[in-house]
């Protein structure tokens, strides 16, 4: 099985990317061994703070940030790091080429329950021009040179693209090496499968709430089949899924806070998923536009999402346009 350098090399990815990508893959490693080692290594459960989300911080999180960026900034291709939780941007090299925007720990609320989790990655070219500090991030995901996420489960798995198709490695704990497991992951166009949290059913859209009654409907409503549901509640994991199998995952729009009504990332949770679903023939949307065609106005800004099963994803955004 080739390892990840070789294969890399194959695609003709640019040596620095390599470089910042084998980094990434050393950070994953040292996560992994942390998270495997659970509460022997004395990291599980949460910290008395709070991240600039407001959501409450595991141990774990920290340290995976720290991790992160620590390895990240001593990369010579690095210009600037944006973290799921920092403020603002944390500057590298001045003259690095790539700019990493991470979650470092996705879903981390599922660690003390011994279930899956996930690192994810952007990475972005640096700008040339001068421009400087946050406004260098502010570009559209169709600008990513690759895009990825490490899912610690049952196997540590890393997953990524370079716009070349999505390549699956398999970190092998004997040797310490992540292995090419899958060459190009494929999303069916059709699915029967769908995630959804349904606890915020009543704060949906009307045409949101319309399009998931005909789901539940199955075979004798008007989609004439019988839907699956599943939720692992870490977007990586849940996104994981429907690159192997198919499926539409979303979070969507939600009435409960006006100033926010979105749960996801732009910058590092719906522009690096959608371009693996992308690469993997399937869709990703806000509702409103592809996502990576979406200009971002800060770091931090949230968006809503509907990706995965090409012909889900019209369907669904057929309800949300009204035309159901
Ligand atoms: O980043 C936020 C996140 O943890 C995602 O990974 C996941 O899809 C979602 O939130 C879970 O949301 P909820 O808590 O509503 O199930």
């Amino acid at each position: 099985m080739q390892r990840l350098i070789p294969t890399l090399r194959q695609d003709q990815v640019a040596e620095g990317l390599i470089s910042v990508i084998n980094t990434l893959q050393i950070c994953a490693k040292e996560i992994s061994f942390r998270l495997h080692q659970g509460e022997l290594a004395g990291v599980l459960g949460s910290t008395l703070d709070e991240n600039i989300q407001g959501e409450t911080q595991k141990k774990l999180d920290v340290l995976s940030n720290q991790l992160l960026k620590d390895i990240l900034l001593e990369n010579k291709f690095v210009r600037a790091v944006a973290s799921e939780e920092e403020e603002g941007i944390v500057d590298g090299f001045s003259d690095g080429k790539y700019l990493i925007a991470f979650d470092p720990l996705d879903g981390s609320s599922n660690i003390d329950i011994n279930s899956m989790v996930g690192t994810i990655f952007s990475i972005l070219p640096a700008p040339t021009d001068g421009t400087e500090d946050e406004a260098m991030f502010l570009q559209p995901g169709s600008n990513q040179v690759a895009a990825g996420y490490v899912l610690y489960g049952p196997s540590t798995l890393l997953v990524f693209t370079t716009g070349k198709g999505v390549r699956v490695f398999t970190l092998d704990q004997k040797v310490g090496e992540f292995l090419l497991t899958e060459h190009d992951l494929e999303i069916p166009k059709d699915t029967c499968e769908f995630a959804i949290n349904m606890s915020n059913y009543r704060h949906w859209q009307p045409e949101m709430r319309h399009y998931i009654d005909d789901l539940l409907a199955g075979e004798t409503g008007p989609r004439c089949k019988n839907f699956n549901m599943r939720w692992i509640a870490a977007m990586v994991a849940d996104v994981h899924r429907v690159l192997c199998r198919g499926g539409l995952f979303t979070y969507p729009w939600d009435c409960r806070e006006a100033n926010k009504p979105y749960k996801l990332r732009l910058m590092y949770e719906g522009n690096p998923m959608a371009m693996l679903v992308e690469q993997a023939g399937g869709q990703a949307h806000s509702g409103e536009q592809r996502i990576l065609d979406i200009q971002p106005q800060h770091i931090h800004q949230r968006i809503g999402v509907i990706l995965g099963s090409s012909n889900e994803v019209d369907a669904c955004l057929s309800y949300l346009q009204g035309s159901q």
